[in-house]
């Protein structure tokens, strides 16, 4: 089976983890703050605005206590969004109000947004779809206007950015995650950035039980080093030494993963242009960089199911991300939203990672124009 996305891990990563088995220690240390350094360096902040913790979902969730987001409060969310965003409001006893998306990047666009703004909301949290940028000058001038925080979901835009800056680093806060089927890949893990470095020391707290003082032989100059305090309820949600080293050695990788990315994304474009029963994906805008973390077309002619399942059959796994959050029973919201639906009814993510050979993407693309001309023509 050609898989869809794939993480590329091997010796190097290997390496890494058996040097954190030697020094005896895995749990959170120099592996992790060496992280959060370099990981701040790569997208152009300073580490007094990163931290990290142990997947992007905690991010998500965190964030509405973070933004200071309140029961009955209204967040707007992109109807395309991943599914523990719907969660995370929802489970703050926020509103989840929702809005359309473009119907051919997925990504909402400030005008999408403007639509459903009311005296009660309180932020946006945006997804940057497959880590393409949002029009990200508009929508931050509409919060602006509104006084509406800017939450990012770029977890797939790890080397994304608008016009020279990062993705996540614009908005007053943004994350990363570092799962099993993103680029950069730990296991498990994501980093949070904020706008503002008193956030992220209240996103330190919060992350590890609320504590006020550091725990252990941290605390050593005390005298009574087992005592405490705490300033909120907090979780405990950290990065390890053992993936944060994984982590670190993804990092070097990253400018290798997007040539080779960019390679598949292009090879694409060249060999699938001239089906006209199939949209490509658009150019990203100017001055703008994608992490190519989905390589997504559109079937124009309503049978996008039907070449999901001939692919499958043929050893090629593709899917469609993100489903959207209106059609999910269980969060029991409704609405019009055609360019979604539009979207999630014609939209196919085809195989995209690191690890794809020639002979990979000549099957892919092979096996598609089969079934064009045995059901297109
Ligand atoms: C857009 C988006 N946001 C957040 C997440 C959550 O990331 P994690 O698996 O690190 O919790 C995912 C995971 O697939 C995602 O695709």
């Amino acid at each position: 089976m050609i898989n869809v996305f794939q993480p590329s891990l091997g010796e190097e990563e290997l390496k890494s983890i058996e040097e954190v088995f030697k020094s005896n220690w895995i749990g959170k240390g120099k592996k992790v703050a060496l992280f959060e350094e370099q990981f701040a360096n790569h997208i152009s902040s300073s580490k007094d605005k990163v931290i990290t913790t142990n997947c992007c979902s905690e991010g998500l969730f965190s964030s509405m206590q973070l933004c200071d987001i309140k029961s009955g409060d209204e967040v707007i969310l992109p109807t395309v969004s991943f599914v523990g965003a719907g969660n995370a409001v929802c489970a703050n006893g926020s509103k989840m109000v929702l809005c359309d998306v473009d119907k051919r990047t997925l990504n909402a666009r400030a005008e999408d947004i403007e639509k459903v703004i009311t005296k009660k909301t309180k932020a946006i949290l945006l997804l940057h779809f497959g880590g393409i940028p949002c029009e990200m000058d508009e929508i931050m001038k509409l919060a602006d206007s509104y006084n509406i925080k800017v939450i990012e979901d770029c977890a797939a835009g790890v080397c994304s950015s608008y016009k020279g800056k990062a993705l996540g680093t614009i908005g007053d806060m943004g994350m990363w995650s570092f799962d099993a089927m993103k680029i950069l890949v730990s296991g498990d893990g994501a980093a949070l950035h904020f706008k503002d470095p008193e956030l992220r020391e209240k996103a330190e707290k919060l992350l590890y039980f609320g504590l006020e003082t550091k725990s252990g032989y941290e605390n050593s100059v005390a005298q009574k080093w087992w005592q405490f305090d705490i300033s909120c309820f907090g979780h405990r949600a950290i990065m390890n030494d053992v993936t944060a080293a994984i982590a670190l050695t993804q990092l070097k990788k990253l400018p290798l993963y997007m040539e080779k990315r960019e390679a598949v994304h292009k090879y694409y474009n060249e060999t699938l242009k001239d089906l006209e029963w199939i949209d490509l994906p658009l150019p990203i805008e100017e001055g703008c960089k994608t992490s190519y973390y989905f390589y997504h077309i559109q079937v124009k002619n309503g049978k996008r199911d039907l070449l999901a399942n001939y692919l499958r059959e043929m050893g090629v796994y593709t899917t469609f991300r993100y489903f959207p959050l209106h059609r999910v029973p269980g969060y029991g919201v409704s609405g019009n939203f055609p360019n979604a639906d539009y979207a999630a009814d014609n939209t196919l993510c085809l195989p995209m990672h690191q690890s794809l050979s020639n002979e990979d993407l000549e099957t892919v693309v092979g096996k598609i124009k089969e079934f064009g001309e045995k059901y297109c023509l």
